[in-house]
């Protein structure tokens, strides 16, 4: 009982003091203050959120055929660039099945009228690792103190052995995706500032520009 009283008491006490400053502060003529941002301008539905009769945003990919020759800004300088047409068929790609190299490789790309598949697709960024006997970490067949090191011998940039694409880049899809052409439920502002003049449409990664910069075991040697 007594524990019940006291907190009944300290409730009022409590109350008396919310009342009281409120009396304090509460201005002579109650303003109504009417809401100026409305749930319809936050939300992505421009209607109420009580609104249940929504369309949602249609995906539309792009049907125009490989050989159009429609092709899509580069979203920044060196982004891989996205598919611009038509994927049905080729994808998923699989083992065995990667139908995407028929027309990419650079031996077909301008008979096909493609981009070529750029040399950076076709060197090897990792060092071979392998765990020593102690349970060092080998790269290369050097021993690595720090494996997040991304000097010297724990970065290894070579061509890859016969020329062959590198197999880190074989599910092209990975990286590079459809556009969808639909309506945007949110307006892209982004604006790319290329370093190259022409980097809307062409990467700079060739070549030995890719070990520009790095100071591999290679460059080292
Ligand atoms: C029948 C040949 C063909 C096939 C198969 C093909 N492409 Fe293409 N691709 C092209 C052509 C041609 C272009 C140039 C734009 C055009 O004319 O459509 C192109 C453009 C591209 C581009 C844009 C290049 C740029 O410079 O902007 C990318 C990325 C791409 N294709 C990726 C792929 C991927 C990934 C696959 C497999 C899922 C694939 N392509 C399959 C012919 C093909
Ligand atoms: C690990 C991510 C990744 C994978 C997988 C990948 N690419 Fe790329 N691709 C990129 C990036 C990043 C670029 C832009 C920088 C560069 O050229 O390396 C690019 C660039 C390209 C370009 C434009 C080259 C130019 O000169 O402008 C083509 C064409 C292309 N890739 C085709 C392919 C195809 C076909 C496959 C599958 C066989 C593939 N890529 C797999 C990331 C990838």
């Amino acid at each position: 009982m007594k524990v019940i009283n006291k907190i009944t008491l300290g409730l009022v006490a409590a109350t008396l003091l919310l009342v009281g400053c409120g009396s304090d502060t509460t201005p002579a003529k109650q303003e109504v203050v009417k809401p100026t941002i409305t749930a319809e301008s936050l939300s992505l539905r421009k209607s109420t959120l009580n609104n249940e009769d929504l369309k949602p945003h249609g995906t539309k990919y792009s049907d125009t055929y490989a050989g159009s020759g429609h092709k899509i800004k580069r979203a920044f300088q060196d982004a891989p660039p996205m598919i611009p047409h038509d994927v049905t068929g080729l994808i998923p790609i699989k083992i065995g099945d990667n139908q995407c190299l028929g027309c990419h490789m650079p031996e077909v790309a301008s008979a096909m009228g493609a981009t070529p598949i750029p040399a950076s697709h076709f060197t090897d960024f990792r060092p071979a690792t392998t765990i020593g006997k102690d349970g060092s970490v080998e790269k290369d067949g050097h021993k690595i103190k720090n494996t997040s090191s991304e000097k010297l011998m724990n970065v290894s940039i070579k061509a890859t052995e016969g020329g062959k694409l590198y197999g880190g880049r074989y599910n092209c899809t990975q990286c590079h995706a459809p556009q969808d052409t639909g309506v945007l439920a949110v307006p892209n502002n982004f604006e790319a500032d290329y370093t190259h003049a022409d980097g809307a449409s062409k990467s700079t990664w060739e070549g030995t520009k890719l070990m520009e910069g790095i100071n591999t075991y290679e460059s080292s040697k």
